[in-house]
């Protein structure tokens, strides 16, 4: 499907769902306070790839906690969840920085699915995606 939408009113804080889109898994997850608070926190400066990955932003956005999300609805990463080294599937809520942890190789990413450690080139991607309604998300 190049479109799929998602129910996610009984996603409390601290829940993700993956569903697939074009064949790839796309995590949704609405963040904990602490989660966005670990995001905002980290300087641009300490990323590996400075550049959001956002298909809802320009090409050269920068990767800010809240480039990573969409406005008003920080809280929720919404993101094709496959490792930008070679394509394997991250853990969610594993790693040093309490984001998503890659075991193929050990890549990091944080809470905003932002590349920190290991060898994966590129923070994960975030798809064309729009809430259209409060607890509801269409991707793609
Ligand atoms: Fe994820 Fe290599 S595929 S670290």
């Amino acid at each position: 499907l190049a479109s799929v939408e998602v129910d996610v009113a009984s996603l409390t804080p601290g829940m993700s769902l993956i569903v697939k889109w074009r064949g790839k898994p796309v995590v949704v997850r609405n963040r904990t306070e602490q989660e966005m608070k670990d995001g905002e926190a980290v300087k641009l400066g300490d990323l590996k790839d400075p550049i959001a990955r956002n298909a809802n932003l320009p090409a050269d956005a920068p990767a800010t906690d809240a480039n990573r999300t969409t406005p008003g609805k920080e809280a929720w990463m919404v993101m094709v969840q496959v490792c930008t080294h070679l394509g394997c599937i991250p853990l969610g809520q594993e790693g040093d920085f309490g984001g998503w942890f890659c075991p193929c190789h050990g890549s990091v990413y944080d809470t905003a699915g932002r590349i920190r450690k290991g060898p994966a080139p590129e923070n994960m991607a975030v798809p064309v995606f729009k809430f259209i309604s409060d607890t509801k998300i269409l991707i793609g």
